[in-house]
């Protein structure tokens, strides 16, 4: 198939011009890289002929590509063959039940191809690569968004190299080199590398798939929401707690709960709640202050995947939190670890400190009274805890028994 003319346009966050999306592939010149977000904005009307959601309980297809006619792709023969999405959103009856709750759901995005929620968006980023002619492309990442466009532009046979902060755990930068990435581990923070990676694409021209100043990621993100909108059979529930670093995937889902509602598939809208460890929480800060931006701070938490100090994606993401009415909250380093065993031990899904991170955001808010009786909430499980074993580690609170072999030795111990 030819690549058809692109269904969207992209729009500047804050001062509103509009671009053709093949003359522009990242932020608006006249805003910069902060201010200058793009959004990717389509056509309802002209999309709403061909979905409905009697079509969606005839597709066969078992991945995000079910929502191919509200992506924006515009040669489909590029969409790698790697399934991601369509993860299972888990009912925790005992939660539910402890808390008062009409229901408590855990949507597992550490069951996509490497492990993260970040595969859905490196599966449109690398088609957009692709249908841009890009010859080498790159990413900074706290680790998920590396591994994840590592493995999808092995797929898609393009040269990549990658920034990442000297502290990314083990298991994501064996991921990275296995996959076959050029690695640039940056001896200093995530924010520095991120923008030493973006002085690099700039100089060589590299395809950039760095969060927030590429718009198309965004609208990978986005099926998580479409999923949750289907899962839940149409009954949008009334809170949906997101982790946060940079605070895409919080944007990109309110982005597909906004996009359901106005092609009609959906009545309501959820209230989005953020959730950041105390250590790196510039977005919860703004929020309180009633800001439009955050003031960048120097991040340390459990949590890797979402230490960051400067938000990349933090006008959309205020934007969301704010037009679903929902808020930010924060969560400490204690908060996470426990909610790492209590998700681990009660719905027997194990996340890493920052895909747990959303979940401690719930307790959190069910405890001090803001959910009430009867609310229907859904927490984002974003990475999978193999991930980062220290950080599992720190989780643990028991001790292997060591034992000869006996029986007399294993009677022993278990009494
Ligand atoms: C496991 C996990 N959860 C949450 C996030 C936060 O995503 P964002 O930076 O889009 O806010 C990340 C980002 O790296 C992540 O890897
Ligand atoms: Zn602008």
């Amino acid at each position: 198939m030819k690549t058809k003319p692109a269904i969207f346009i992209l729009k500047c966050v804050s001062c509103q011009s509009e671009y053709n999306p093949e003359k522009l592939d990242y932020t608006c010149p006249k805003c910069g890289p902060l201010l200058g977000t793009l959004d990717v904005l389509y056509d309802h009307k002209s999309i709403s002929a061909q979905i409905a959601r009697d079509s969606f309980a005839l597709n066969p297809r078992g991945d995000h590509w079910r929502y191919l006619p509200i992506l924006p792709v515009c040669n489909p023969d590029l969409i790698p063959g790697l399934t991601v999405g369509w993860t299972p959103l888990y009912h925790s009856g005992s939660h539910a039940k402890e808390w008062g709750l009409g229901g408590v759901w855990i949507k597992d995005d550490g069951r996509n191809p490497t492990a993260s929620f970040k595969d859905r968006a490196s599966s449109v980023a690398v088609v957009k690569a692709l249908e841009k002619d890009a010859r080498v492309v790159t990413a900074a990442s706290t680790g998920n968004a590396a591994s994840s466009w590592s493995a999808f532009t092995a797929v898609a046979k393009l040269p990549t190299y990658i920034f990442v902060p000297k502290t990314a755990p083990q298991a994501k930068l064996a991921q990275l080199l296995l996959y076959g990435a050029k690695v640039i581990q940056v001896d200093g923070t995530y924010d520095e590398a991120f923008d030493l990676c973006c002085q690099a694409a700039e100089k060589w021209g590299w395809y950039n798939r760095s969060t927030a100043i590429n718009p198309y990621l965004g609208e990978g993100k986005k099926t998580g929401a479409l999923e949750i909108c289907e899962q839940l059979n149409w009954n949008v529930p009334d809170y949906v707690f997101v982790s946060v670093g940079d605070g895409c995937i919080l944007q990109g889902t309110w982005k597909g709960f906004q996009d359901f509602y106005a092609l009609g598939l959906i009545d309501r809208l959820p209230k989005l709640v953020g959730v950041q460890a105390e250590g790196s929480a510039p977005l919860v800060k703004a929020w309180e202050n009633g800001a439009t931006q955050c003031e960048p701070i120097v991040p340390a938490t459990v949590a890797d995947s979402i230490s960051v100090g400067v938000p990349r994606d933090q006008v959309k993401a205020l934007r969301a939190v704010r037009e679903s009415q929902g808020r930010f909250v924060s969560v400490s380093d204690g908060q996470i670890l426990s909610a790492m065993r209590d998700l681990a031990r009660t719905v027997g899904v194990f996340a890493e400190p920052a895909g747990a991170t959303a979940f401690a955001g719930l307790r959190k808010l069910v405890e001090s009274g803001v959910c009430k009786e009867g609310d229907r909430v859904v927490a984002m499980v974003t990475g999978n805890g193999l991930k980062d074993i220290d950080g599992a580690l720190k989780a643990i609170d028991a001790q292997p028994m060591l034992v000869q072999n006996s029986l007399a030795d294993v009677e022993a111990a278990i009494e």
